[in-house]
């Protein structure tokens, strides 16, 4: 394969470590113009006749809506297919990601193996896109970032440091967060009990990958707190864990953000959430419900992030290296 087609070749979004950090910065900054110029009304028909398929094993409202109405807005269409499919039960997903990827463009998957969305992309004959698995959700980490920008635009403009702060579970959303801030060249700190932290492997590849971003964990969430500009949670048993429910309740409780954790980050912290959220578990309802909470934004820019993804991996790559 020449350099060329290799260019031309289809390409995956498992995790944002499938993404170079000047990918990541020229979706972001194509997600920025699109949300922008949405605002004004206008919604470039770049995608005319694409079809984007959504193979869901779990539920969504974000995931699943913002990437529907994201393909149309871009002049394409969109399939959900669900339990109906019979993935994993009805056929080899090698028959399936073969055949679906013939009829469509590209395929987004949630489910709870990420090793699926591994097969899938390994005979998809078109991008495949993680819409969240068990080991990472990497578009919200993409809306999540631009929240970030939005909230810090002279900080990000100036690159100066943001301290991302990550307290609870080390699950599908820190690890994606933590990638993210690795390609902006940011501070990601994650507290959790011991016993839910990252593995010591996912620093140590982060810190070797980007040298200029620092990855730290904590247990201790008052330490991962002070002063940071970010204060982000996800619940403490995600979809497919609810068997843990109770065990997780109790060595998270330590684990709440609360206004006495809002208290000792930077003054203009923002809190953020990918939600679903269960207000007074994980999160207090006045930090969730106050004025620095940013999750209604973040949340739309779930669309925006993701139009960006789509125009990049569907249309501005071929335009930039035709
Ligand atoms: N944050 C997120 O992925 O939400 P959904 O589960 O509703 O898609
Ligand atoms: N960690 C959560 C995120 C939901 C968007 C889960 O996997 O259920």
């Amino acid at each position: 394969m020449t350099e060329r087609d290799a260019n031309m070749a289809h390409r995956h979004v498992l995790s944002l470590l499938d993404l170079t950090s000047s990918e990541v910065r020229r979706v972001l900054f194509l997600a920025a113009e699109l949300k922008s110029k949405f605002k004004r009304g206008v919604r470039p028909s770049v995608l005319n006749g694409q079809v984007l398929a959504l193979l869901f094993q779990k539920q969504s409202l974000r995931t699943r809506v913002s990437f529907e109405s994201g393909i149309r807005h871009l002049g394409g269409s969109s399939l959900y297919l669900a339990d109906d499919v019979g993935f994993g039960k009805r056929e080899p997903t090698q028959d399936i990601a073969t055949i679906l990827g013939s009829y469509v463009d590209a395929i987004v998957f949630r489910g709870y193996r990420h090793q699926d969305c591994v097969d899938l992309a390994k005979f998809a004959p078109c991008p495949v896109i993680n819409g969240l698995t068990d080991h990472s959700h990497p578009c919200q980490a993409l809306a999540d970032a631009l929240t970030i920008m939005e909230a810090f635009v002279e900080e990000t403009a100036n690159q100066r440091p943001i301290t991302v702060t990550y307290i609870g579970d080390g699950n599908n959303v820190a690890r994606s967060l933590g990638e993210v801030c690795g390609h902006l060249g940011w501070r990601f700190r994650l507290a959790s009990p011991a016993a839910y932290a990252l593995e010591p492997e996912f620093y140590a590849q982060l810190s070797e990958r980007f040298p200029q971003a620092s990855f730290k964990a904590y247990t201790d969430p008052v330490a991962a707190a002070t002063d940071a500009h970010v204060l982000y949670t996800d619940v403490w048993t995600s979809m497919g864990q609810e068997a843990e429910r109770a065990e997780r309740l109790v060595a998270f409780a330590p684990f709440q953000v609360n206004s006495k954790l809002l208290s000792i980050a930077n003054p203009a912290a923002i809190f953020l959430h990918c939600l679903p959220a269960i207000r007074g578990e994980e999160v207090s309802a006045d930090v969730i419900d106050g004025p620095h909470s940013r999750i209604y934004p973040q949340a739309e820019n779930r669309m925006h992030a993701q139009k960006g993804l789509l125009y990049w991996l569907l249309h501005d790559r071929f335009c930039n290296e035709a």
